[in-house]
């Protein structure tokens, strides 16, 4: 199958992701993998979703994987599996999607927000020390921590797990961006306690719905999330053994994903020539996304900081009226939002998210951004910060 660079589109208006490009891609093999299922019919639970289990554990030699039916439910079920309780604390980075502390507040536990590092975007170790003081000061037993992997690259893991170790408390891994990235010799998925992640569309490895997995090399977690997975079960699906959920993978998004993921390795070769274009383009006149030695990134984002001062509004106004499409990701930290603000954070405030939340601005990603295309996004990015 020809790689990615054969199937970017000249002429097109720019994608801030390109879904279309990776169908044009994979060609009839997608709608063919569609057709298999509505034919056989087993739409829950169906031959196809065992598969994609055993290729994605294959994938990142995680030695369990349940799909299940998007990022949310995996990061509630593995809260589940971990017997999260009432009034438990869970330590969550403030500067990410609202799913990693909702799902905490969805069991009365208590999310307690972290500062992130500027230069990754990630939790900042630090700050996660000062967040266990906070959660003990105020009479509230930390139960674990959920780092997020933001934009596609890991977190800082030797440090969150050692931390974690000394506390004793579980890491659940909110991977939702980064499926198919590595920290230090080891893949996504292999990490920490319980690793989640989403297959949502404008992930890296999204299917055509919502979708999600679990991932873990511990037997017994993975026992009690394939019962968690379908309403607690036990021998049979009418033996109820726990209180559970449905959160199944479809058996139509199994059978895309399994499709995807065959050029999955060679899409992220091109999201990092892509990311590489971008950093030496761009490094002059903006903050560009630092990467730690060792580690790997699948940027599900490419976000840059402005220039201290800058409008954003501006420059993203400018960047469209060039046909360059941008998006924030995210203009207001949890600590900060309506459904959230009442809840504990790190020591004295989060500095880094406040301002991270002001500055950062995301540029179009995807596997099929040709490079001509990216000295246009460029050279109005550019232009936009001389205006
Ligand atoms: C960091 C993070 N966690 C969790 C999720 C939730 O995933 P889903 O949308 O599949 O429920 C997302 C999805 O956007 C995410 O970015």
């Amino acid at each position: 199958m020809p790689d990615a660079a054969a199937f970017q589109t000249s002429g097109a208006p720019i994608e801030f992701i390109d879904l279309g490009a990776q169908r044009r891609r994979l060609g009839p093999r997608v709608d063919e993998a569609i057709l298999r299922v509505v034919d056989h019919g087993k739409y829950i639970m169906g031959p196809e979703v065992a598969v994609f289990e055993q290729e994605l554990a294959a994938f990142c030699g995680a030695k369990h994987v349940l799909s299940c039916a998007n990022g949310t439910d995996a990061l509630g079920l593995a809260l589940m599996a971990k017997g999260i309780k009432p009034g438990q604390a869970v330590l969550v980075p403030s500067f990410t999607f609202a799913a990693t502390a909702e799902v905490v507040a969805w069991f009365d536990a208590v999310p307690v927000f972290v500062d992130v590092l500027e230069h990754t975007f990630n939790m900042d170790p630090v700050s996660l020390e000062a967040g266990i003081a906070t959660a003990k000061r105020l009479g509230v037993e930390p139960a674990g921590i959920i780092p997020v992997d933001l934009f596609g690259l890991p977190a800082e893991y030797d440090e969150i797990l050692a931390i974690a170790a000394a506390h004793r408390l579980w890491v659940i891994c909110d991977a939702a961006q980064s499926f198919g990235a590595s920290y230090k010799r080891r893949n996504i998925g292999t990490i920490g306690d319980i690793t989640t992640t989403s297959f949502f569309p404008a992930k890296p490895l999204g299917c055509y719905g919502d979708g999600g997995a679990l991932l873990t090399d511990d037997d017994s977690a993975a026992a009690v999330l394939k019962s968690l997975r379908v309403h607690g079960q036990g021998a049979d699906k009418y033996d109820n053994v726990r209180i559970g959920m449905n959160a199944r993978l479809d058996t139509i998004q199994a059978a895309i994903l399994s499709e995807k993921l065959t050029v999955f390795a060679d899409e992220i070769k091109a999201r990092n020539q892509v990311a590489a274009r971008y950093e030496s383009a761009l490094e002059e006149v903006v903050a560009v996304p630092t990467m730690p030695t060792g580690i790997t990134s699948v940027w599900a984002q490419y976000t840059v900081r402005l220039p201290d001062g800058r409008d954003r509004d501006a420059v993203a106004a400018s960047l469209k009226a060039s046909g360059v499409p941008t998006a924030v990701y995210y203009a207001k930290p949890l600590h900060r939002q309506l459904a959230y603000r009442h809840y504990p954070t790190a020591g004295n405030g989060l500095p880094v998210s406040d301002r991270l939340a002001s500055e950062v601005l995301s540029l179009p990603m995807h596997p099929y951004l040709e490079e001509g295309t990216q000295n246009h996004i460029v050279a109005a990015l550019r232009a936009s910060l001389r205006d």
